[in-house]
């Protein structure tokens, strides 16, 4: 935790569910999100905002998708723009998701502007960073950390991190307690660096199998300031047992 940040538990649905998957999913997180010590957000596929976000208004979960178009509109076949997910009711948008930078080949730069276009839709960008298992065992990690996070990050950047080492999202394995308060203090150093005040108090989500069993002891860590969850977001109750996890401020 970081003094003064309250934290946010955010679950990364990837592409999962049906209509009315997401629909149930969305009502037993919202039928427990009262009473908390954390903010939640979740983030269905594109298809399923409108509904989810519906579904959470006025109820105290947030709403975000998993990436968007640098552009706000144009020629882009089968893209989803910053302004049409706040439109549907959107706040968040997770961007450069290690999936994304995978599966679609996306570089920091293209990351970078699409939080700088998040930004200017209206949307919280979190930005995803993290090391692949080779870095780590290269001794890399916090280089490419560091180096993903200045090429990720437009100027004036007022989001959240996100901190997922590649390895350990849905492999069921996480790095050490030592070695995800050391990655995070790292991020910290840089974010407030660059960006000052807003830097130190700036959200930085751990991700990678978080699960009720561990949640209590990474999210006690310093300048750990919630969760980014996927396998574990798609059931209510442990989603749910995460943000009870976390410590009261
Ligand atoms: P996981 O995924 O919790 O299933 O490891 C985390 C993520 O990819 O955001």
């Amino acid at each position: 935790m970081t003094p003064g940040v309250r934290p946010l538990i955010a679950g990364n649905w990837k592409m999962h569910g049906t209509l009315r998957e997401a629909a149930a999913l969305a009502e037993g997180v919202r039928a427990g999100a009262a009473g908390l010590a954390a903010d939640l957000l979740v983030c269905p596929p594109f298809v399923h905002v409108q509904v989810v976000a519906a579904a959470m208004l006025g109820q105290g979960v947030a709403v975000g998708a998993q990436d968007c178009h640098p552009a706000p509109k144009g020629a882009h076949t089968g893209d989803v723009s910053a302004p049409m997910l706040r439109d549907l009711g959107a706040t968040h948008v997770i961007l450069g998701h290690s999936e994304r930078r995978a599966d679609h080949a996306e570089a920091d730069a293209t990351v970078r502007a699409k939080a700088a276009a998040a930004a200017a839709a209206g949307l919280v960008p979190v930005v995803c960073v993290g090391e692949t298992e080779a870095q780590r065992l290269a001794g890399e990690a916090e280089a490419v950390v560091t180096a993903q996070l200045a090429g990720s990050l437009p100027d004036g950047f007022a989001g959240i991190v996100a901190y997922e080492p590649v390895w350990a999202i849905g492999t069921g394995r996480t790095p050490t307690e030592a070695d995800i308060a050391q990655i995070h203090a790292t991020i910290r150093g840089v974010l407030a660096a660059r960006f000052g005040a807003a830097g130190q108090a700036m959200r930085v989500l751990y991700g990678g199998s978080m699960k009720p069993g561990n949640a209590a002891a990474i999210l006690a860590l310093p300048n750990v300031d919630g969760g980014l969850v996927g396998g574990a977001s798609l059931v209510a109750a442990d989603f749910l047992a995460i943000a009870r996890a976390v410590p009261a401020a």
